[in-house]
């Protein structure tokens, strides 16, 4: 057998021009133009092309950008006022503080400060426990690209076996509860987890999001397995060059699985626009307007 390759990389063009014909819609029909401001504190490479990326994604949209990049230094507190002026500026309907902050700053109370309806990263403790207990709850992006590829792919999901490896607040926990939703029956494996071989070869689904380079052979896989490998891990390739790779080893994957995500090409695309679809979902939300078809949960 050998694994259809499911495309992040066309699939999330598909998601962004959804999301360019619902801002057309919004400016046309309400004079909306959906604002999305990002925040940066300090200087870490990845982080700022991470920002780059969102900046120019949300200008292709038709959508407002608001960048804010603050020195690696910058007391907390300023960082909060600043979070206060975007949750009260009318123009901006989504906020995200890049991850990780800096030592001195508290993240958990940084994105607890952000209103729980401009929180396009959903990780606020509300948004967090609205998912949990199946409330309109806005989803951690790159969960929600997972999701939406299993969708497309799968279709009904109900009854399937899902294992989730990884327990992070941002993939792990909220791909079990997004998993749940479609009744799928859900095992949130970790790294403690005993028998892992074990445990991933009953999975019909499996979501990869250990971060550990290849360490799921595909003699691990049930063999038909959907595999979606959230791992984005860079490793030593030709000469001095450094390659991407994902949690799940694709060469021996890829002739086991019924379907799989490469890394990159795979749910990367997917997360950047899934953050365009939230802020178009919680600019409709915040306007009493219809969500968007397709770009919702
Ligand atoms: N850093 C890495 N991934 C993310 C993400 O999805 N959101 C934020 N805010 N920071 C991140």
């Amino acid at each position: 057998m050998t694994a259809k390759i499911l495309d992040g990389r066309a699939f999330a063009a598909t998601i962004r021009s959804r999301v360019a014909d619902h801002v057309r819609r919004l400016r046309d029909d309400h004079g909306l133009v959906p604002g999305l401001a990002v925040v940066l504190v300090g200087e870490d490479p990845a982080s700022q092309v991470y920002v780059r990326s969102k900046g120019r994604q949300t200008a292709e949209a038709g959508m407002q950008g608001f960048e804010h990049l603050l020195a690696a230094e910058t007391p907390e507190g300023e960082l909060l006022d600043l979070i206060r002026r975007l949750n009260d500026d009318p123009r901006v309907h989504g906020i995200l503080v890049q991850l990780p902050l800096p030592d001195h700053m508290d993240a958990a109370k940084v994105i607890d400060a952000i209103s729980p309806d401009k929180d396009v990263d959903g990780f606020h403790v509300l948004n967090v426990g609205r998912l949990g207990t199946g409330q309109a709850a806005m989803v951690p992006c790159t969960p929600l690209g997972c999701v939406m590829m299993l969708r497309d792919h799968l279709g009904d999901m109900s009854g399937l076996d899902a294992v989730v490896l990884g327990r992070s607040n941002i993939v792990g926990k909220p791909m079990a509860q997004l998993l749940l939703a479609e009744n799928c029956t859900v095992t949130l494996a970790h790294s403690r987890t005993v028998d892992l071989a074990g445990v991933i070869g009953r999975a019909d689904i499996l979501v990869a999001a250990a971060g550990r380079p290849r360490m799921i052979p595909g003699d691990w896989l049930k063999p038909g397995a959907t595999v979606i490998d959230v791992g984005i891990n860079r490793v030593p390739g030709a000469g001095d060059k450094t390659r991407l790779v994902g949690d799940v080893d694709f060469d021996s994957a890829v002739a086991v699985a019924g379907a799989i995500t490469p890394v990159p090409g795979g749910v990367g695309p997917m997360t950047i626009a899934c953050l365009l679809a939230n802020t178009v979902t919680a600019c409709c939300r915040i306007n009493g307007l219809r969500l968007p078809e397709g770009l919702t949960p």
